[in-house]
């Protein structure tokens, strides 16, 4: 496992600006947020870290949760990356401060508090529906950052490990999904206006859940807001890249022609087999 130390962190040395932006996910999932930093700023490099050898993440205890963060974060690091962002909820949820005090003077960025904000911003009557992995709904993140913005905010929440796997198989549209999405969604939406998609696999699967949830309902994700926070970020800090020719590198920890096959509709983009390097964490 890579270990990250202070004199590691490449934020704060100089020509920070030129280095690309560091994307940490457990596997494919993180695509849906890579894909709207690359709109919200499409002079940026970036370099992702799909997990793909440990996924799910979701799945397990947050001691394992924050190792495995703490070492694919290392070995980006390692890399040279001036902003990393945590696109993965479970990780957000679970493990941001560690990651947070292991890299002193690197900005962190996660994806729950932008897809809190996302859902205060949505939310007329404050009743707020999220949806995730058993170790985000467990941990109760996304309730603290709504309730941090907005007090009176009435949140519940439900697990909903089944859209991973789904997610993940490409079977986003159709009968199997739709039962999924009923099954897990009808008595939680009964009283809320708005739906937060807690876990970046879900997106892929907001056809079936909209059937299911009907048209009024607001369905938020944090990836708009996470690409607005790190635009914001990078203005703040003087550290907008330069004009030179953007670069978009891929790392996975396993299968390759799976991380590509999956990948492209994660990322909306045709990914080749070859170019995703494969590393050792
Ligand atoms: N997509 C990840 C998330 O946002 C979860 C996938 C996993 O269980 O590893 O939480």
């Amino acid at each position: 496992m890579s270990s990250v130390t202070p004199s590691e962190s490449a934020a704060g040395q100089l020509g920070a600006a030129a280095l690309p932006i560091g994307v940490f996910h457990s596997g494919v999932g993180g695509l849906t947020v890579l894909r709207a930093l690359r709109e919200a700023l499409p002079g940026e490099s970036f370099v992702y870290l799909g997990d793909t050898a440990r996924l799910p993440y979701g799945t397990k205890s947050p001691g394992t949760i924050t190792r495995y963060a703490l070492g694919a974060a290392g070995a980006l690091v390692e890399r040279g990356i001036k902003l990393l962002v945590v696109a993965c909820n479970t990780v957000s949820a679970v493990a941001i401060d560690e990651l947070q005090a292991a890299l002193p003077g690197l900005p962190v960025v996660g994806v729950v508090e932008p897809g809190a904000q996302a859902a205060v911003l949505a939310s007329g009557s404050g009743r707020i529906a999220v949806i995730g992995t058993e170790s985000t709904i467990r941990g109760g993140a996304y309730t603290r950052a709504i309730t941090a913005l907005r007090p009176d905010a009435v949140v519940s929440g439900r697990a909903c490990p089944l859209f991973v796997a789904l997610a993940e198989e490409g079977w986003i549209e159709g009968p199997i999904p739709e039962a999924v999405a009923r099954e897990y969604l009808t008595s939680l939406v009964a009283d809320v206006d708005t739906l937060v998609l807690g876990c970046t696999h879900f997106p892929l699967l907001v056809g079936a859940i909209r059937r299911i949830v009907g048209p009024e309902l607001a369905i938020v994700d944090s990836a708009a807001t996470t690409a607005a926070a790190v635009a914001s970020l990078l203005h703040l800090h003087g550290m907008l890249g330069p004009s030179a020719p953007p670069r978009c590198i891929m790392l996975a920890t396993d299968g390759r022609e799976r991380f590509a096959r999956v990948g492209s509709g994660f990322l909306g983009l045709p990914l080749s087999a070859e170019a995703i390097e494969i590393v050792d964490l």
